[in-house]
């Protein structure tokens, strides 16, 4: 389990989150919804340990803060929401990174095998900044999936940290990603990922959690979370949430929208 509880950030004079509790069970897709700006990629770096922050994290009973940074790295992979590179390297080094990092060391022919899972078989020759935005991005998955590719261990089990891991895909390509989170729960794994399309949120998430200016709205199944009062109150904007015919999948409409 994961659990967050009173997180506080501080960036220069000013606080962006307001004391978050939050958790996230394995086995399960937990998604971070909200508006631009209003913390989400901060909440997840506080709980990777990539910022400093007030309160505290557990992840699978541990306290991350006396966790040493192999061990973080040896149960939990973390998808940033922009990655650069200053170096040409070959997209097979680029998803090595991962190998190098977790505990698959070794295991060359995974890297292979995860470029082919995120559709990018063949790919490993290729110049990391020749990929297209959607290619790099999916290259940038096979990296963090290969550092914990065993979703769970032994019982332990292991964490992605996603920040819009579907942001610049196609819709295709947005599906098998998040096929992809889907199965590491089945697994026994954990995945948090943050997420901008309520839709997809709604088709994969197990949980939800509502972030606006720094506080936590609610969280909890996507039925409960995602409706009108919520979604209209986090973003500012009417939106309809409406149900599909059985199985009365969920989808989000804008109020305005026209057929
Ligand atoms: N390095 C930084 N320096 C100054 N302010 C920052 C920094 N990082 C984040 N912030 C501020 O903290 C707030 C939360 O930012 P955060 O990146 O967590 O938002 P977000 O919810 O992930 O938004 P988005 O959907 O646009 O990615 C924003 O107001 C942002 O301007
Ligand atoms: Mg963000």
């Amino acid at each position: 389990m994961l659990t967050a509880t009173d997180i506080r950030v501080m960036i220069g004079a000013r606080e962006v989150l307001h004391g978050i509790s939050f958790t996230a069970q394995p086995g399960s897709v937990t998604a971070i919804v909200g508006p631009n700006g209003s913390g989400k990629s901060t909440l997840l770096k506080a709980m990777t340990g990539d910022i400093p922050f007030d309160g505290t994290v557990t992840l699978n009973g541990e306290n991350t803060a006396t966790m040493k940074p192999w061990e973080l790295a040896a149960i939990r992979a973390v998808l940033p929401q922009a990655s650069r590179l200053a170096f040409p390297f070959s997209v097979g080094e680029v998803v090595g990174m991962g190998l190098r990092q977790g505990l698959s060391g070794g295991q060359t022919d995974l890297v292979e095998t995860a470029l082919a899972r995120v559709g990018l078989g063949g790919f490993a020759p290729r110049f990391y900044q020749e990929l297209s935005g959607g290619e790099q991005q999916r290259a940038q998955l096979a990296r963090v999936l290969v550092q914990v590719w065993t979703p769970c261990v032994d019982g332990t089990p292991r964490w992605l940290f996603l920040d819009e891991p579907v942001a610049s895909l196609d819709i295709a390509h947005q599906l098998t990603v998040m096929d992809i989170a889907r199965s590491y729960a089945r697994q026994g794994g954990g995945v948090i990922a943050v997420m901008h399309d309520l839709n997809l949120t709604a088709l994969y998430a197990d949980s939800v959690a509502v972030i606006e200016s720094g506080h936590l709205l609610a969280q909890g199944a996507p039925d409960a979370v995602l409706t009108n009062a919520v979604l209209s109150r986090a973003y500012g904007c009417q939106l309809q949430v409406n149900h599909a015919p059985p199985p009365h999948q969920i989808f989000v409409l804008p109020h305005g929208a026209r057929a």
